[in-house]
């Protein structure tokens, strides 16, 4: 290879890693917190609401919700790269289960004026689901299988490559 190759192949590799670096902010599991909703209490019944941006610190891209979870059944065990979500019990109540590759945290959701704001690089598990229970979650982009982290050995790689 020509000295002119190896110069123009070392400067995309120091480019992609620079694009590695700033696709993974520093996360960890303080960033991530209950937040209140609005609520307008009503005698004909209560009502919250949720503002991309306002309420939650991201614009929302995309819902999805899990309902009809039988008993015992868990959700989730991954990690995502770049996206934000928040998570609310719309009725009945489970449990989300935070780990950053260093600390482990888990919240008990069951009400439907607040919710849990994950951050990016969080490991999530959902477990203790209730009979009747949805799970609504709000994200910050639309669903993309690479944002995934499946394996929970390369997730602590890449948690401990952002410490570092
Ligand atoms: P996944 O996020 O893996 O859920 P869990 O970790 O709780 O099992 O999603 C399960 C399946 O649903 C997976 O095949 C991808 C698909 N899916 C979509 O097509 N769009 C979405 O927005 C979501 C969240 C999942």
């Amino acid at each position: 290879m020509v000295l002119q190759e190896i110069a123009i192949k070392n400067f995309f590799l120091t480019l992609s890693k620079w694009n590695f670096e700033i696709d993974f902010e520093m996360n960890q599991i303080d960033d991530c917190r209950i937040i209140q909703l609005p609520r307008i209490t009503d005698p004909r019944g209560n009502l919250s609401f949720i503002e991309g941006g306002r309420h939650i610190p991201f614009d929302i891209k995309r819902v999805y919700y899990l309902y009809d979870v039988p008993g015992g059944a868990d959700r989730g065990s991954h990690a995502h790269k770049n996206l934000q979500q928040f998570i609310i019990a719309m009725s009945g109540s489970f449990d989300v289960n935070l780990d950053d590759g260093k600390n482990k945290q888990r919240f008990h959701l069951n009400r439907s004026y607040y919710g849990l704001y994950v951050c990016p690089m969080m490991w999530r598990k959902l477990d203790n689901f209730s009979s009747g229970a949805v799970c609504l979650v709000l994200a910050s982009d639309y669903y993309d299988e690479s944002d995934y982290i499946r394996d929970y050995d390369e997730f602590l790689k890449l948690a401990g490559m952002q410490r570092t």
